[in-house]
């Protein structure tokens, strides 16, 4: 009966059939764990803590149509991603980011090993209510508006509505979509679907949030917002799960990264730790004076040790970039003030 209307036009009722059939559809809302007690570890002053999550031996082969093994796309990956951590999933195509991303959602299943996501197996219904997904293309209803989809999202989680139309009012603001809000999504930029996808992404206040490729096919200034966006998360204490093969988004934004390359995990540990060198000093002067240089090299030199380089600072790209955008706005709000 309700298949042909557009899902804008259902009342409660026909959310209700279109959310009990997404559910059964979306494995994310269905998929059961079973009965486990939960894993549980000690911490440094000896209460129980629960890792955000936690992978042992996990290993995915995806097989052909006879079953026969066709692509190692994981192997034997153990790692653990503390609460409140912003932890980033680095590697090439194809290195099995996504696949980790969705054994942990229980979406995928294992060929051997274990995942966990808040101390229960991946898959468990309960664990799921506190879990948010971007997965790396969004299957949004086309022509529902940016607070449809959300009221949308919303009713499948069963938020009261009041508290929807708050959490919708703050998400579509937080992801920069108020002028928008009102538009068909089949309307909406790469980039704004990324934005959209991402309020989807957190309309139940989840603890755990997976973000795959995030910032794929936005401009510097939607890269630099969604990074903002995760940096406040982790403000939030929320632990994100940051797939990307973008090595700047994944450098500022992440307290920690395992690099995967053809699915074994290759380097593990904290950003900062990863790119120092400890063989080498840095420093910055400001306003040197004009022998400065050589003065310094006489010093160095009665250290015996050597002068690698000298240069003034540089900006990033990205800096330069949003520093010309920002001038730019700022003169066109002038000239229209203006007028
Ligand atoms: N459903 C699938 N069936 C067969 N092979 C797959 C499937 N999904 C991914 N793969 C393969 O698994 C490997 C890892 O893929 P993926 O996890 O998507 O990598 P990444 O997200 O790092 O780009 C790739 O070689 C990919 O081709
Ligand atoms: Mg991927």
């Amino acid at each position: 009966m309700l298949e042909r209307r557009p899902l804008c036009s259902y009342n409660d009722t026909g959310y209700d059939v279109v959310a009990a059939v997404q559910s059964a559809r979306v494995p994310l809302f269905s998929v059961g764990g079973g009965g486990f007690a939960g894993r549980l570890f000690g911490s440094c002053d000896g209460a129980a803590v629960v890792n955000a999550i936690e992978t042992k031996d996990l290993s995915k082969i995806y097989k052909d149509f006879w079953g026969r093994p066709r692509v190692k796309a994981l192997n034997s990956l153990n790692l653990t991603v503390r609460q409140g951590e912003v932890f980033g999933l680095l590697g090439p195509n194809g290195s099995g980011k996504t696949t980790t991303t969705k054994l942990l959602l229980g979406l995928i299943f294992p060929t051997s090993g274990q995942a966990y996501v808040l101390g229960k197996p991946a898959g468990d219904v309960a664990t799921k209510a506190r879990i948010g997904f971007l997965p790396e293309e969004s299957y949004l209803y086309r022509f529902l508006n940016a607070e449809e989809t959300l009221d949308f999202y919303g009713r499948l989680f069963k938020i009261p509505k009041k508290k929807r139309r708050e959490k919708i009012d703050q998400l579509i603001e937080m992801v920069g979509l108020t002028d928008a809000r009102k538009r068909p999504l089949k309307e909406y930029s790469k980039g704004m679907t990324r934005r959209i996808g991402l309020a989807q992404a957190l309309i139940n206040d989840p603890d755990v949030i997976f973000l795959d490729e995030p910032t794929s096919g936005l401009d510097p200034i939607g890269t630099r917002e969604v990074k903002n966006l995760i940096i406040d998360l982790r403000k939030k204490g929320k632990t994100v799960l940051l797939c990307s093969h973008l090595l700047a988004d994944v450098e500022e934004v992440c307290d920690r990264i395992a690099l995967l390359v053809n699915g074994h995990l290759r380097k593990l540990g904290e950003v900062k730790e990863l790119l120092s060198d400890k063989d080498a000093l840095q420093f910055t002067v400001k306003k040197p004076p004009s022998d400065a240089r050589r003065r310094i090299e006489k010093l160095v030199a009665e250290m015996g040790a050597s002068l690698e380089s000298v240069q003034n600072p540089v900006e990033t790209l990205e800096e330069l970039f949003l520093e010309v955008v920002r001038r730019e706005q700022e003169r066109k709000s002038q000239a229209k003030t203006k007028l």
